[in-house]
Order: structure tokens, then C-alpha cells, then sequence
């Protein structure tokens, strides 16, 4: 998919890579670009910068979802791509609150399930349309010291997979997000450790990755590329590269 002249919708657009997408879709000739955030305050600039709309929302809330999508039609015409990219991030084990896996699970996988369910029907009649979801290389590998993390961005891939797997045949094209650390308020406080195995990039540096792969229209979008490496290490050997995880764990424990 070509940007210039498509109508997108990105979510967690206030900041981050949401933001940095919608700078560089606007940069690329999006024709329409509709932006949503829970941080209205921090949206509206970010609207203003690239001649979009700003429509606070929710993701963690169905209704909420499903009238972000409803308006980017009425507003749009029709949308091109959908990028469901809010996330949030919930440290620690499965010792947390049934309410924190419960809001995470919401934002990490429901608002994907939502955004794909609301936007489809009017794609499939088209014939075309495109759903861009942010995961994580978590999703793909793991998240060291966030199990809700982890579990949340491996559900998303899998519901990526699903979806083009299911619609890929009737015009649906499907990419999934999957960065590792990446500079933006959710690494804050992160940039050591892990974080600094291969590098933290900057959310610009990620948006070459998301148009040249959208560009080919593939499933997988790394702005990491080690990452495939990993991923082929973590099927060749699954207890190697879980000892290989935990080497990593110590590692990390001994940093902070
Ligand atoms: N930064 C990283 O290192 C990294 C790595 C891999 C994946 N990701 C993923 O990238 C995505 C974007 O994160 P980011 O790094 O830009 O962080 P960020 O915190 O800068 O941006 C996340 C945005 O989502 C918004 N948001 C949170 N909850 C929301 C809700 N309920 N409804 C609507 N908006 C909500 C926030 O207000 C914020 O603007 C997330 O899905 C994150 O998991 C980030």
C-alpha cells in the first residue's frame, strides 16, 4: 500500500510512535488522517500538525471504538488502514490485580478485536482495506519481568495472523507491529537494561520500517531485524533460548 491519497486512522496518536506515524503519514500525502487518543490535550496538537481530526477515545472501551471508526467513515468516506497501535505497558508477574490484566488485556488485544470488527464490514464490501497492529517483539519472544505484557502482545500477534489468514484472500492486508524498544514515554525509565541489548531507535527511525513494509504489503513489520533471528532461535531450540532468556533475566536483575 502506497500512503499518499489514503484515509488512516491511528490510535495512540498523542504521542510516541502513533504520533511519529501520524507525522509521517502526513509527510507521505495521506489524504485523510483521523486521531485518536485517551490524552485529548496531547492530541490536538498533534491533529493540528498534520490537518487531521482529533477524536478522544477510549480503546479500552467497545462503544468508544466502534464510534471512532463510524466517525473516521462518515468523515473519511471510507477508510484505507487502521492503525490500532494504544498501548499500555503493566510490570510484573502473575501476582497482579485481576483488574490490571483485565485493563491491559483490554488495550492490547480488545481494542485490536474491536478496531477489526468495526472497520471490516465496510472493507470486505470494498474489496480492500488494511488493519496496521502495533504487538511488540514481546509478542513475538517474550517481555523480561512483565508477564501481562508479554501474554497481551503475543495475543495480538495471534489475532494478526488470524486475520490475515481469514480475510487475506478477500482484499484484507494485515501487518503487525513488532519493535523492540523503541524512545518514547513508554521506554522511559527502561533504556538500560533490556532495552539496551540492541538499541533503542527513535519512533521516526520506526516509521521507515512501517512504510516500506506497508509499501510491500508483508505481515511483519521489525524495525529490528535481529528479531527474525531470535524468533528462529526460539523454534530451533525452545530450552535453549528459554536459558538464553534467563541469562538475560539475571542480567538484567544485576543492572537494576
Ligand atoms: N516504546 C517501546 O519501546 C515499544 C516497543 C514495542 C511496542 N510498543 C508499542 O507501541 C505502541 C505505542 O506505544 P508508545 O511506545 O508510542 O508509547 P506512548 O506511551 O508514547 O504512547 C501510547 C499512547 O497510547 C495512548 N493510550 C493509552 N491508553 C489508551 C486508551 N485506553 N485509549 C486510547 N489511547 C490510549 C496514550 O495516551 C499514548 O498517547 C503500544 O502498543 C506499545 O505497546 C512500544
Amino acid at each position: 500500500m502506497d500512503i499518499k491519497g489514503k484515509n488512516i486512522v491511528i490510535t495512540g496518536a498523542a504521542s510516541g510512535i502513533g504520533r511519529a506515524m501520524a507525522r509521517r503519514f502526513h509527510a507521505e500525502g495521506a489524504s485523510q488522517l483521523v486521531l485518536a487518543d485517551l490524552n485529548a490535550d496531547g492530541l490536538s496538537p498533534v491533529a493540528g500538525e498534520v490537518d487531521g481530526t482529533a477524536i478522544p477515545t477510549d480503546v479500552s472501551v467497545e462503544a468508544s471504538v466502534v464510534r471512532l471508526i463510524r466517525q473516521a467513515e462518515e468523515a473519511c468516506g471510507h477508510i484505507d488502514l487502521v492503525c490500532s497501535n494504544a498501548g499500555i505497558m503493566v510490570d510484573g508477574g502473575v501476582e497482579n490485580a485481576t483488574s490490571d490484566w483485565q485493563r491491559i488485556w483490554d488495550i492490547n488485544l480488545m481494542a485490536h478485536v474491536w478496531a477489526a470488527n468495526a472497520a471490516l464490514p465496510a472493507m470486505l464490501e470494498r474489496g480492500e482495506g488494511y488493519l496496521l497492529n502495533t504487538a511488540s517483539a514481546a509478542g513475538l519472544l517474550s517481555q523480561i519481568g512483565s508477564a501481562p505484557y508479554a501474554i497481551t502482545k503475543h495475543a495480538a500477534v495471534s489475532l494478526a495472523e488470524w486475520l490475515a489468514i481469514t480475510y487475506g484472500d478477500r482484499g484484507i492486508r494485515v501487518s503487525v507491529l513488532c519493535p523492540q524498544a523503541v524512545n518514547t514515554a513508554m521506554a522511559t525509565g527502561r533504556e538500560g537494561g533490556v532495552a539496551s541489548v540492541d538499541g533503542i531507535i527513535e519512533p521516526e527511525e520506526l516509521c521507515n520500517s512501517v512504510v516500506a513494509t506497508l509499501a510491500e504489503e508483508r505481515f511483519l513489520v521489525l524495525p529490528h531485524p535481529q528479531v527474525l533471528d531470535y524468533m528462529r532461535r526460539k523454534t530451533d531450540d525452545y530450552d535453549r533460548w528459554l536459558s538464553g532468556m534467563r541469562r538475560l533475566q539475571a542480567r538484567y536483575q544485576e543492572e537494576t
